[in-house]
């Protein structure tokens, strides 16, 4: 209803006269022996009821009196009031149409909702001499029965030490404060249970089957407390450590057949699979049998060592720790260093042979087909013509099987002087 809504019967004095009456005339001070009280009828009103907000003590000779919601005496707040002289009731803006005010100042609210509940100021006018009244006002807060109150949680099913769960204590309620209890008692001191600023809420941080509950919370007010049912935190198992079991940690290169296979094994997870710290991308070469449980490499390079995990997931997940394989490949094409070819006689010859393997190549050296040595390098100081020929380094890797060689043609020209063949100078 509007702030200007009046009775039909609107006569000399509107509210905002009175209104402007009232805050002219100094506060009228109780008299001890007969102070005015308000008391709710009933004590307790729940949504929907009625309520009469009873005045009792009311001095005798009152110009009237305002009601108005809140403690704050404003135009705004200001419900209903009631001009004695006249017998007229004017309406103000805070007015819902539910509040009736009597003669003797009662004020009966009819269908109580929940924004109902709080603090009413009654102010009373005093008939004074002349237009020098007394006034006085009065508060009362009204609660209404505070409402059955039910715990949600967060999180339902929380994992044993792992999860968080915020239990809150609904509905809100307001002028209310909130308790809890757990087993019946108040809640244990320990740093896994907190509450919030309104105590409305309780964090558990890390929940243990000791602080699983039963849970209840209760909502209380002065007139009334209501207590939940009991709730209790229903504690998955913590989940393991998973591992990663390999049919080949050292597998050849683009030769042995890999099978991963992620522990344990369980219907209830998920398996993903990491390689490198990246999900493993999905791809037709590579089959996942068994809920992707299993995880087929038809071969493998020795770019794909890994690291390798493998992460079961059922409402969070769990990583396994890294598995690096150790392929075994080549050896490659062994490289000669210095790969020229022409010398000069005297000069030393320090050849050096490099083929990638792993594990490392075992190194043979022959010269024209014969034998030289075992190992890397050859070096031969100060050659002579007849050092020339077809040098020839051999590698194999036994855990491969594999062999490989490289050759390399010596010229050697002869020394100045020792004109017998044609002098070849290729190094100017
Ligand atoms: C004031 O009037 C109402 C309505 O007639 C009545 O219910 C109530 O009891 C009265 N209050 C007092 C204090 O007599
Ligand atoms: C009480 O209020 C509710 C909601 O405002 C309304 O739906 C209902 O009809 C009202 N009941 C009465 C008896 O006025
Ligand atoms: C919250 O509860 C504690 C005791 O458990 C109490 O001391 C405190 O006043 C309560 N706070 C509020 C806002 O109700
Ligand atoms: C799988 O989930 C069901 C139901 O949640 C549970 O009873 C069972 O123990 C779980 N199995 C394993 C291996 O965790
Ligand atoms: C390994 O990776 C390097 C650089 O990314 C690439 O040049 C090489 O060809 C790869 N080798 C194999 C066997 O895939
Ligand atoms: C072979 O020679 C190269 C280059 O001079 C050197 O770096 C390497 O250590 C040598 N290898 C062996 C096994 O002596």
């Amino acid at each position: 209803m509007g702030p200007l809504s009046a009775p039909p019967c609107t006569q000399r004095i509107t509210w905002k006269g009175l209104l402007l009456t009232a805050s002219l005339l100094n506060f009228w001070n109780p008299p001890t022996t007969a102070q005015v009280t308000i008391e709710a009828q009933p004590p307790k009103v729940s949504k929907g009821k009625d309520v009469l907000l009873l005045v009792h003590n009311l001095p005798q000779n009152l110009a009237g009196y305002i009601w108005y919601k809140g403690q704050t005496r404003d135009l705004n707040h200001y419900i209903t009031s009631y001009v004695a002289d006249s017998k007229i009731i004017i309406h103000g803006p805070a007015y819902s149409g539910r509040e009736t005010v009597y003669s003797n100042a009662s004020l009966l609210i009819q269908n109580v909702t929940r924004e109902d509940a709080g603090s009413y100021t009654l102010h009373i006018i005093k008939r004074g001499d002349g237009i020098r009244g007394i006034t006085g006002h009065f508060t009362f807060t009204l609660y209404l029965e505070t409402p059955k109150p039910s715990i949600s949680s967060s999180n339902l099913n929380p994992r044993v030490a792992m999860d968080t769960v915020i239990l809150t204590c609904d509905p809100e309620t307001p002028d209310a404060s909130y308790l809890w209890w757990m087993n019946g008692q108040s809640l244990p001191m320990t740093h896994r249970l907190q509450l919030s600023e309104t105590n409305r809420t309780l964090f558990l941080f890390g929940v243990t089957k000791a602080i699983a509950g039963p849970y209840e919370c209760e909502i209380r007010n002065p007139v009334s407390a209501s207590r939940s049912d009991p709730f209790t935190l229903n504690l998955l198992p913590k989940l393991p450590m998973p591992y990663i079991t390999i049919n080949n940690l050292n597998p050849r290169e683009n030769k042995d057949v890999l099978t991963f296979t992620c522990e344990p094994k369980s219907e209830n997870y998920t398996y993903i699979w990491w390689l490198d710290g990246q999900s493993l991308p999905v791809s037709p070469r590579v089959k996942r049998p068994i809920e992707n449980r299993i995880l087929i490499l038809p071969s493998v390079t020795r770019n794909e060592t890994g690291p390798y995990q493998c992460e079961i997931w059922d409402d969070g997940g769990m990583r396994s720790d890294p598995v690096t394989l150790n392929v075994l490949y080549g050896p490659d094409l062994p490289r000669i260093y210095p790969s020229f070819t022409y010398y000069r006689s005297g000069e030393n010859l320090d050849l050096s042979c490099f083929a990638d393997s792993n594990p490392p190549a075992q190194y043979s050296w022959t010269i024209n087909g014969k034998f030289q040595l075992s190992g890397q390098n050859l070096s031969i100081p100060h050659i002579t013509t007849k050092h020339r020929g077809l040098y020839a380094c051999s590698v194999r890797n036994s855990a491969t099987g594999k062999e490989s060689s490289k050759s390399l043609t010596v010229e050697v020209s002869a020394p100045p002087g020792i004109a017998c063949l044609p002098v070849f100078t290729p190094m100017q």
